[in-house]
C-alpha cells in the first residue's frame, strides 16, 4: 500500500469542506428542541400540561356550585330569603308621628280633602256667587253639626240656608268612600278655614253618628233639603267634645297619651 492511498491519509480532505454556517445552525436548532422537551420528573412521569389544570379547574367549579346547592343549581332561596322585608333602618322614621294639637291634626287631613270640594266652592271656599255658594259663614256649616254632616253625604237641593237656589239647583252627593276620619277632617277644616272659626273639632266618633244618621234616612242616597234639615238635622252630633289642643296622632286622629 501506498503512502498516498488517500484513504489513509489522516488529514481532512479540504476538498469536502465543512460548511459552518450549516453546522453550527443544526447544533442551535437541535438544542433549542431539546430544551423545548418536557422536563423528565425523577418518577419517569411527564408534569401535567397547563390546558389540563385549567380544564379540572372549570369542572370543580361547576361541580361545586352544584353539589353546594344539593344537586339543585341556582337555587335562589338560599340567597334570597322567602318573604324577605327590608327592616327599616334605626331611627328611619317608622316610629309614632309626633302628636298635633287635635284641631291642627283633623284640619290638615280635612285640608285633603277638601279636594272634593274645591272644584265646585273654591279653594278659598267663597262659591262663584251665581252657581256655587260660599261656605264662609255659612249658617248650615255653622252652628249644629248634624245638618252639615247630612249635606256633605247626601248632597242639598235648594234653596239653601240662605233662601236663594244656586246653579244646577243641586249638590251632588260627596259621602261615597268617604270614612269617619276624613268627614271629621273635613267638617273641622271648613268649619275652621275661609274666615269661619268654631273653634271646635268633629271628632270621629261623631262622624261616625254622622255615616249611621245618614244611613237611616227615609230616602237615603237622595240630597237633604231645607225642609228636612229643619224638621230633621237640627242638632249637634252625639259624642264626647274633643279639646281641641288634645295631642292627637296625626295619622289615625286618635288622643295619644
Ligand atoms: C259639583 C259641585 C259641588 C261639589 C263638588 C260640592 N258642592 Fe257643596 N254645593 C254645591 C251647590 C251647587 C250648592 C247649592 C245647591 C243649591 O242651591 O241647590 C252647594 C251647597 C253646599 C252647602 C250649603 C251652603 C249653605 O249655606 O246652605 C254646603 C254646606 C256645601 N255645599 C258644602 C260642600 C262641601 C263640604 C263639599 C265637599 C265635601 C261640597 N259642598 C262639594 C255644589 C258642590
Amino acid at each position: 500500500m501506498s503512502s498516498n492511498n488517500p484513504q489513509s491519509n489522516p488529514k481532512p480532505d479540504l476538498d469536502e469542506s465543512i460548511n459552518v454556517t450549516q453546522a453550527h445552525g443544526r447544533v442551535v436548532r437541535e438544542s433549542a428542541a431539546s430544551a423545548r422537551e418536557k422536563r423528565i420528573a425523577d418518577n419517569g412521569h411527564e408534569p401535567a400540561s397547563l390546558g389540563i389544570i385549567v380544564a379540572c379547574g372549570i369542572v370543580l367549579l361547576i361541580a361545586g356550585g352544584v353539589l353546594d346547592n344539593a344537586g339543585v343549581p341556582f337555587k335562589y332561596g338560599d340567597t334570597f330569603r322567602e318573604g324577605y322585608v327590608r327592616e327599616k333602618a334605626p331611627g328611619g322614621g317608622d316610629e309614632e308621628p309626633l302628636p298635633k294639637p287635635a284641631l291642627a291634626a283633623f284640619s290638615a287631613r280635612g285640608a285633603k280633602i277638601y279636594s272634593k270640594c274645591n272644584g265646585c266652592h273654591g279653594a278659598d271656599g267663597k262659591g262663584d256667587g251665581a252657581n256655587y255658594p260660599s261656605l264662609a259663614g255659612s249658617e248650615y256649616v255653622l252652628g249644629d253639626t248634624e245638618k252639615f254632616a247630612m249635606i256633605i253625604l247626601n248632597g242639598i237641593q235648594g234653596p239653601i240656608s240662605t233662601g236663594k237656589t244656586y246653579g244646577a239647583g243641586i249638590m251632588p252627593a260627596q259621602g261615597t268612600g268617604m270614612s269617619a276620619d276624613d268627614l271629621a277632617g273635613v267638617m273641622t277644616y271648613v268649619r275652621n278655614s275661609f274666615g269661619n272659626s268654631s273653634g271646635d273639632v268633629v271628632t270621629v266618633e261623631m262622624a261616625q253618628k254622622a255615616l249611621e244618621i245618614s244611613a237611616a234616612r227615609e230616602n237615603p242616597n237622595t240630597p237633604v233639603t231645607a225642609d228636612e234639615i229643619a224638621a230633621k238635622h237640627m242638632a249637634m252630633l252625639p259624642g264626647e267634645p274633643l279639646d281641641p289642643t288634645t295631642p292627637v296622632n296625626p295619622v289615625n286622629l286618635q288622643p295619644v297619651e
